[in-house]
């Protein structure tokens, strides 16, 4: 029996190939960074070229790695950053133009030219879960149809295709325009404002709003079922395709999320609060938004509510690679052990404008309480503390909508190594924080997806029984203290509203 399945997680800043274990241990992981294209204010594109072309480089070198060949892997999964949306020509296979990224808000006047049509910010909400927002990909499909010489007609003759990063890179990897398979999971097709959310299917009514020809639309399958194999010619040929999802929703279930109640936080180049609500489908009345968990085989779909926030660790980059303030992320950390306290500053990086609770294209960021006394310590600190208030933020909007207070908060992602971020963290929401011995839970997920599908993992049980914690936080700052710092904060972010026209 093979031994191990194979995740390929196509995030926003890189894409990797992780190999695990049958106890969800990590075996190998190859990974490479592809370029941030930033043509112009609010812009962030990707080629999605160098992406296919990273995703086969790192599936050799992941398997390369572990002296393992394709023979040794029983499945392989996708997960992948959502939104970012993607428009090809099906016969020449190049892509019309670069990936539009889910950080990017040009499409601010469609959605408020689709918010004019009646109901405002709030019209596609009861079929979606989603407030109309530049986040989602729908918007980015019709911009690019509206600005790219020929694509609307081209579209219309059902010459091109939309996928988000999972669809482009199943559809290369099961033959490209050798009879690619051009499809998706209701996890990702729920964040394109274009999924009906009860049907698990595109809304004819919605796509013809957005002047979206259903013909380019995927084909809505589940998270966990053998799609295909892998036909192109790389290390992972012959490698049955058996899981996707979006990658926040796959950190979900790599937490072992799987019942009513359970959430996640997963600190990457944003924030992405989950909250498995089961089958039953929670629409929400505090800026959060309802999406599809998962959806396993033939089984009911598990819905999540969601809190998601645009700029987390990718203000740790931008000090990094715009200010040049760090050489790398963990020095971060260093700085901010210098000072005891913020100093009064308080950094809100509205830099897509605002995500959930707010959901303001209108915002941008801004460093408020500034003195003669703020040094780079503090400042350091400042960057911190906006990923953890911005989780309180949302933690907040999800209590108010459940009714049922977080007890705990189980986290991942890259941040989480941040020991000063996790412990303030704990003292600013007020309760524990947990991160589990593999934090890789993106990947792990999409695996156990795949690895469901093929028999790897006969059930649930085997995902929970695979998972261990690793450390628990506490707070310990006091609860006065605690509120005075969220008021200045809130404080704070009201000061960012309104800077765009
Ligand atoms: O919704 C965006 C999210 O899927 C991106 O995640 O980890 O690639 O930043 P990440």
């Amino acid at each position: 029996m093979t031994k191990y399945v194979a995740a390929i997680d196509q995030g926003t800043t890189s894409t990797r190939c992780m190999i695990f274990d049958h106890s969800g241990r990590v075996v190998s992981v190859d990974q490479k960074e592809h370029e941030q294209i930033f043509p112009k204010a609010g812009w962030v594109e990707h080629d999605a070229t160098e992406i296919w072309a990273n995703t086969r480089q790192v599936a050799a070198g992941a398997l390369a790695k572990a002296d393992l060949t394709a023979a040794d892997i029983a499945a392989v999964g996708i997960t992948n950053q959502r939104e970012t949306a993607l428009v090809w020509d099906r016969t020449t296979g190049q892509p019309i133009y670069n990936a539009i990224v889910w950080q990017d808000t040009r499409t601010d006047r469609i959605c408020q030219e689709l918010a004019a049509l009646g109901g405002g910010q709030e019209r596609y909400r009861a079929k979606t879960g989603l407030p109309l927002a530049t986040y989602f990909s729908g918007p980015k499909v019709r911009w690019i149809l509206d600005n790219v010489e020929g694509a609307r007609e081209k579209a219309e003759a059902g010459e091109l295709l939309f996928g988000n990063m999972d669809t482009w890179v199943l559809w290369n990897m099961t033959g490209g325009v050798n009879g690619g398979l051009h499809i998706t999971d209701p996890t990702n097709a729920s964040r394109t404002l274009l999924m009906d959310l009860d049907t698990l299917d595109w809304d004819a009514d919605i796509a013809a709003d957005m002047g979206i020809p259903l013909s380019m639309l995927p084909e809505i399958r589940s998270s966990s079922e053998v799609y295909g194999k892998v036909r192109e010619r790389g290390a992972l040929a012959g490698v049955p395709i058996a899981g996707d999802l979006g990658d926040q929703q796959a950190a979900t279930f790599g937490q072992a999320c799987l019942s009513p109640g359970e959430a996640k936080n997963t600190y990457g180049t944003g924030n992405f609060l989950l909250l498995n609500t089961g089958t039953e489908k929670v629409m929400s009345d505090n800026g959060l938004l309802t999406t599809v968990c998962y959806k396993i085989g033939d089984k009911a779909p598990v819905y999540a509510l969601e809190g998601s926030i645009a700029v987390t660790g990718s203000l740790v980059q931008w000090l990094r690679d715009n200010l040049g303030m760090i050489k790398d992320a963990a020095e971060i950390e260093e700085h901010a052990r210098t000072v005891e306290d913020n100093g009064g500053a308080y950094f809100v990086p509205a830099f897509s404008g605002l995500f959930a609770p707010y959901w303001r294209s209108d915002a941008r960021g801004a460093i408020v309480g500034l003195t003669r006394f703020v040094n780079k310590g503090h400042l350091a600190r400042a960057v911190l503390e906006a990923t953890a208030f911005q989780s309180r933020e949302v933690i907040d909007a999800m209590n108010a909508d459940s009714g049922v207070p977080l007890k705990s908060l189980k986290v991942d992602g890259g941040m989480v190594v941040n020991e000063l971020l996790m412990q303030f963290q704990a003292d600013i929401l007020g309760v524990p924080v947990i991160r589990p011995v593999v934090n890789e839970t993106t990947a792990l997920g999409a695996a156990y997806a795949a690895g469901l599908a093929v028999g790897f993992w006969q059930g649930e049980d085997d995902i929970r029984q695979n998972w261990a914690q690793d450390k628990q936080w506490d707070p310990r700052l006091d609860e006065a203290v605690r509120e005075k710092q969220y008021r200045n904060w809130k404080k704070a972010v009201t000061r960012t509203f309104d800077w765009v026209e």
